[in-house]
């Protein structure tokens, strides 16, 4: 992707951390750094209410951890993706997290599909294309992102992306809908954003 060039507005660098909430700290540690290879850089206790550990995604992004001592229960389909989505669908409620990308490089992503394998980790991938075949079973010139799908101990659902290609302004195929799913046109108010 290209960095964005601006000298005003906001100034972001990607996202710094997403907090999740787990089950058993200590099992997904063992999943982040042993089976996903992403190092444990801070831990915290946080007394009677809990710890917050965060590992390293890559890229100074960081995935973090709650766990609780009496947490609501694990709602799927509601605060994340249904476990089964080809029987269940992928839908979740409002303001939940459906699921977690990473982003990869796109020339390691067959051999990282195969490490996970390799772990013992179920996966499934998609090509995700523009054109006729929205998802060939191996990537075409209209392959924009290539995505493997897993599920970390928790029940969330999480991703390897890899982008193929820079976007371009033939990306923008639809108008947003409104909550009565009515297509409404997009309006740009601020005229230095990069794209
Ligand atoms: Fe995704």
């Amino acid at each position: 992707m290209a960095a964005q060039a601006k000298t005003s507005g906001f100034q972001y660098r990607g996202v710094n951390h997403v907090a999740l909430v787990c089950r058993d700290m200590a099992e997904t540690v063992d999943f982040y750094e042993n089976v996903l290879e992403m190092p444990l850089v801070k831990s915290i206790g946080l007394g009677g209410r809990g710890q917050h550990f965060f590992f390293d995604c890559g890229n100074g992004a960081t995935i973090a951890f709650f766990w609780f001592p009496d947490p609501p229960p694990f709602a799927p389909g509601v605060a994340s993706q249904p476990l089964d989505i080809a029987k269940d669908g992928m839908m979740s409620a409002i303001a939940s997290m459906n699921h977690l990308a990473i982003d990869i490089p796109a020339e390691t992503f067959d051999a990282a599909v195969a490490r996970l394998r390799g772990k013992g980790v179920e996966c499934f991938v998609i090509n995700h294309s523009d054109g006729a075949d929205p998802a060939p079973s191996e990537p075409t010139a209209e392959t924009w992102v290539r995505s493997v799908y897993f599920t970390d101990p928790n029940g969330i659902k999480m991703e390897f992306a890899a982008f193929t290609r820079p976007f371009t302004d033939s990306d923008i195929l639809v108008d947003p809908v409104t909550e009565a799913g009515v297509p409404v046109p997009r309006r740009r108010k601020v005229p230095e954003m990069a794209r």
